[in-house]
């Protein structure tokens, strides 16, 4: 048995990311380990006790003795996912992003390599490169330049794990991805949030000119990236992913709005984001030429689908929007 810590599983990708796991490998052991803070949900982890294969530990990654003790069970790989996620919330305040951003991916680096695990994907992101102009794409050299406390946080940790190849010869892995879409997203993040908006009747509000450019992909594809970059990467190496579909925020709007059969009414134009990243775009040769991966769903029928799965679970949303799921919690665990 490979046995897998996975941070953050709680979240949205961690946990896609850990069904896909014990699903596509019978003989891993995944140990979920998160704070579920706001955007952690139990909810999100439903089904995964029934392999046998799957302990949940509720726990800090910036608190190192909790974090030792899961490192003891031993641990062939470190995939972390947990992060202050939300570029919003990072301008209206960035301690806790410096604090698990920063502070965390240390705590975890430093337990990794006195524990010897053999490898450790770093989660980062397409972020950390700032913002394009209308021409060209993110390459691994692009330098790095980021512009939300979200980003610089993640571009921390990003270089962290970096040093510790450099430095000590630790085998680090770092992913870069761009904007992530499908089942269990956070509903502050703009698909899930227009679409549960209209669901409730309520209009969307669209920042600044609506003129942004977010690469899409699906949260299955940036899942099967991963699990070959684990698998396969080279240690030391960065890798981009990306979806190869760049869409303004407003055909994304109009997208979402045929969907649920709105039209123009529903969106409210309002103030800009602080610092609003205008456009990005990834370079994915790398993964292609060297672990012969691309993403396999088209964003049309990806976007049908979640819509769909929003639909159908309403009662996973509107337990988030109207803070019900925190109850959830203080029952199982006590208040945070
Ligand atoms: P999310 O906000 O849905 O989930 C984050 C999870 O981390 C939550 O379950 C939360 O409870 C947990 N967490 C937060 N602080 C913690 C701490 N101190 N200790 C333990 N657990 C903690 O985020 P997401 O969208 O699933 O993103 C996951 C990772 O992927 C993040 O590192 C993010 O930077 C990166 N990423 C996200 C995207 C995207 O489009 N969502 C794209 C590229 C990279
Ligand atoms: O690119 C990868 C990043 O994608 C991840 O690292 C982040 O964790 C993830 O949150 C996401 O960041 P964005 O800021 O791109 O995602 P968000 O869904 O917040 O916004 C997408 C675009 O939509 C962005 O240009 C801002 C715009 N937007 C967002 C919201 C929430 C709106 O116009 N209205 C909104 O209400």
């Amino acid at each position: 048995m490979k046995r897998i810590l996975v941070t953050g599983a709680a979240g949205f990708i961690g946990s896609n990311f850990a069904r896909r796991a014990l699903r596509q490998h019978e003989d891993w052991q995944v140990c979920a380990f998160d704070a579920l803070t706001y955007a952690g949900n139990l909810s999100n982890l439903e089904g995964l006790d029934d392999t046998g294969r799957f302990e949940f530990v509720r726990g800090d990654i910036c608190d190192e003795g909790a974090a030792n003790a899961v490192f003891e069970s031993g641990l062939w790989a470190v995939v972390n996912f947990a992060a202050e996620s939300h570029v919003d919330r990072s301008i209206h305040g960035a301690a806790d992003f410096v604090r698990t951003n920063v502070l965390g991916t240390q705590v975890l680096l430093d337990l990794a390599r006195r524990h010897e695990v053999p490898r450790f994907l770093q989660i980062s992101t397409d972020e950390v490169y700032g913002s394009l102009g209308p021409e060209g794409k993110f390459t691994e050299d692009t330098p790095l330049a980021p512009n939300s406390p979200y980003s610089a946080s993640k571009a921390g940790a990003d270089m962290l794990a970096r040093s510790y190849y450099e430095t000590h010869g630790f085998p680090i892995l770092i992913t870069r991805c761009s904007n992530n879409y499908g089942p269990y997203q956070f509903p502050e993040k703009v698909i899930p949030l227009f679409v549960t908006n209209l669901l409730e009747g309520q209009t969307v509000p669209l920042y600044g000119d609506g003129m942004n450019i977010r690469d899409w992909i699906h949260v299955y594809d940036h899942c099967d990236a991963l699990m070959a970059v684990l698998e396969r990467g080279e240690p030391g190496r960065v890798y981009n992913i990306g979806g190869d579909h760049e869409l303004t925020n407003l055909e994304l709007t109009h997208r979402i709005i045929a969907e649920l059969g709105k039209d123009e009414s529903v969106i409210e134009r309002v103030k800009d984001r602080l610092g609003h990243d205008r456009r990005y775009a990834i370079d994915g040769t790398r993964i292609k030429d060297e672990l012969g991966w691309s993403p396999r769903i088209d964003f049309a029928s990806g976007l049908t689908e979640t819509v769909q799965w929003y639909r159908q679970n309403e009662s996973w949303w509107r337990a988030i929007k109207t803070g019900e799921y925190l109850e959830y919690y203080k029952l199982q665990y006590g208040a945070a």
